[in-house]
């Protein structure tokens, strides 16, 4: 065919003429205009604000952004994101997660909860705080939350057997467990806590930022916090060992520590874990949503209190107890009627008055808050027909008698309530005429 014969010192490698120098159909970034442009539309700017930033930057040379958090050519944005939520917090160490039910897998399994153990959660709480004690292979124990809507210490005492390796305290609606008693059933029966902060971002206990006073603290920094972008998630820790098995979970495959493909330091670093790790749209949105974390609880908490104070007594109704009232991020001013249908009664009262309120009252919707529709876990459903962890034999203690009545004071308390939506931009003025609303509610019904 008349092809020229090379022999081994006409290759490149040995000096040689280099075959190609060039190409040339020319790249396009990868992730370019188009994609940002969907971005802007999923904020919602109308196809003409869209046109008009198409026109401006369609012309810039930029790169293709590096979405992910680890190898960012730039600097990343989950890696700033976590580095300020040290910061705020006054935590040693902050992995972000995508959400946060993978931040509570995370720490259950940093912790080492597994087959054979026993973890106490709180009867109101969103589901994920004892589905992710089932995937960690464990049982999970439902205690009773008390007049603060948080878990009851007593009743976690009660509950403390031979097995039990965790408390979870969460912090619902806005609002702190009883640190203190948690954590000293916690030493004296050498427990772990980890605490669910899902709810309660920017909320304080007796000054110290909720998620940093446990052993780990678990974020959800999710679209329906008041702190979060689409979905994600925090784990907080100032223990390195904890913070070293919950990143190893968080992202299996590329087992991150000190250094990515050393064996390991010491049994229990590298395992087989998940892809947990949060991408850099998400850091981004959720980096400036931290930022505005600390001044938004104070202004809920100035206008929970606000109103909290211009409240008159009532025969029937109370306000919900607050285990540290400064420290209340304060979303939701919460009573409890005398019963469901007077909670029921004053929620479409306030509505009608123009103040946001809701309370199950009678209606027995079913909700994933509330333990009793855990049917997940009340009967002991798993993926697979062996029923694990239920029918482990590492577990060696008696199963809790799991019921929908097995709480009745969890129950008597979420049926109970009444919530207040506060909204954090209201004027002295507004909260004013919100208490003002809520006086004349009670004054009629309670
Ligand atoms: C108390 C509590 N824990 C955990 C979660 C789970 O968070 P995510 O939805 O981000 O997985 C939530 C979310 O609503 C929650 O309220």
């Amino acid at each position: 065919m008349g092809d020229k014969k090379y022999s081994e010192k006409d290759l490149a490698i040995n000096g040689g003429e280099k075959s190609i120098r060039k190409f040339e159909g020319k790249g396009k970034p990868k992730i370019g205009v188009e994609e940002f442009l969907e971005l802007a539309e999923t904020w919602g700017y109308g196809a003409k604000a869209r046109e008009k930033i198409r026109r401006i930057i369609e012309n810039e040379d930029v790169p293709s952004p590096h979405l992910a958090r680890y190898y960012n050519p730039r600097r990343s944005k989950v890696k700033e994101l976590e580095e300020y939520a040290q910061k705020l917090f006054g935590a040693r160490y902050a992995l972000a997660v995508n959400s946060g039910t993978s931040a509570l897998n995370c720490a259950y399994v940093a912790c080492g909860i597994g087959p054979g153990d026993e973890v106490i959660v709180p009867g109101y709480t969103f589901f994920a705080t004892a589905a992710e004690v089932v995937a960690a292979r464990a049982i999970p124990v439902i205690a009773e939350v008390d007049d603060s809507l948080t878990i009851d210490p007593r009743d976690v005492e009660k509950k403390i057997t031979p097995r039990t390796k965790a408390i979870v305290p969460v912090h619902m609606v806005g609002n702190c467990c009883d640190m203190d008693a948690i954590m000293e059933i916690a030493k004296k029966h050498k427990l772990f806590v980890i605490e669910d902060n899902a709810q309660s971002c920017g909320g304080k206990y007796e000054g110290r930022f909720l998620g940093t006073i446990g052993d780990m603290g678990c974020f959800s920094l999710s679209t329906y916090k008041i702190t979060g972008g689409g979905e994600g998630g925090m784990v907080l820790t100032n223990d390195e060992w904890l913070y070293t098995r919950a990143q190893s979970q968080h992202d299996t495959a590329a087992c991150w520590r000190p250094d990515r493909y050393a064996k390991e330091r010491r049994p229990g670093e590298l395992f087989c874990g998940q892809n947990y790790r949060m991408s850099e749209l998400e850091g981004s949105v959720i980096l400036v949503q931290l930022k505005k974390t600390e001044a938004q609880a104070k202004r809920f908490n100035r206008n929970m209190r606000r109103v909290l104070s211009l409240v008159k007594k009532f025969e029937k109704v109370v306000p919900r107890r607050s285990n540290d009232i400064l420290g209340d991020v304060g979303y939701s001013l919460i009573f409890f009627a005398k019963d469901r249908e007077l909670a029921g009664k004053l929620a479409d009262a306030l509505e009608a008055e123009g103040v946001p309120a809701g309370a199950r009252g009678t209606r027995s919707a079913r909700d994933w808050h509330i333990y009793a529709y855990w049917e997940h876990i009340l009967e002991r459903k798993t993926p697979t027909p062996e029923g694990c962890p239920f029918t482990c034999p590492y577990y060696k203690g008696k199963l809790p008698d799991y019921s929908a009545d097995m709480c009745p004071n969890t129950l008597d308390y979420v049926d109970r309530a009444l919530y207040i939506s506060i909204d954090q931009w209201w004027s002295a003025e507004d909260c004013k005429n919100v208490a003002k609303a809520i006086n004349k509610v009670f004054s009629v019904y309670c």
